[in-house]
């Protein structure tokens, strides 16, 4: 397994004291910063452009992980390109079908960019596993995708488990990420079942950002 990396969700940032809460960020062992996008059409709620994007990016110093919750993952994953992005997650649902999905992915690291896939709860991982050198992640939503603060669904390590043992028995580098209701005890839970990048948003910034992320490593 590859190290572990924070990737904290700045949808529960307190905008009204961004510097701060850049500095922190900034003072803590967090690498990537998860920037979620939302259109109000792929879920109920609606979120960030690429400006905002960029001033993260200039300030943080951070690399730019995108999870992008839209119904139209092809062209908003331009737009956050230009804007600097990192990595491009986008969701299999949102997709026409899997040889989509792998277009989209072909597309994405053809820019330079590192390519993610993520599943809803109740979409089953599988229909990705023979696919899994085409991303550099899989994203596992431990929520239904939307809001910050909702609980962790544990029966979502079983998607976990199923992808890091295919993981390594083909000696894969793809990363598994999880995102929602992580904290210190569902972390290691996370952890525990093959997860390698953990997003939390509530658990950081509700707290003593540099603590919270060091209680999750
Ligand atoms: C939810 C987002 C998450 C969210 C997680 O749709 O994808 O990244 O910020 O928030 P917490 O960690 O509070 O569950
Ligand atoms: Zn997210």
């Amino acid at each position: 397994m590859q190290k572990l990396i924070i990737s904290p969700s700045v949808l529960s940032l307190d905008y009204a004291d961004m510097n701060g809460q850049i500095e922190q960020l900034r003072a803590s062992h967090a690498k990537w910063l998860h920037f979620d996008v939302m259109d109000g059409h792929f879920v109920p709620n609606l979120t960030f452009g690429p400006d905002l994007l960029k001033g993260f990016k200039k300030a943080s110093g951070l690399i730019m992980d995108v999870h992008l919750m839209v119904s139209d993952p092809s062209t908003v994953a331009k737009w956050f390109i230009a804007a600097g992005a990192d990595i491009i997650t986008f969701h299999l649902e949102a997709c026409e079908n899997i040889a989509g999905c792998l277009k989209l992915c072909d597309e994405i690291r053809a820019q330079g960019k590192q390519v993610g896939v993520s599943v809803k709860p109740k979409t089953p991982v599988t229909e990705l596993l023979p696919y899994l050198e085409r991303m550099d992640l899989v994203l596992v939503m431990s929520v239904e995708p939307g809001f910050g603060g909702q609980s962790f669904m544990a029966d979502m390590l079983d998607k976990v488990q199923i992808l890091r043992k295919e993981i390594e028995i083909r000696k894969l580098t793809t990363r598994i990420q999880i995102d929602g209701g992580i904290n210190q005890e569902t972390g290691k839970l996370a952890v525990a079942a093959g997860c390698d990048t953990l997003v939390a948003g509530s658990y950081v910034f509700r707290s003593d950002i540099v603590k919270a992320i060091d209680s999750l490593l």
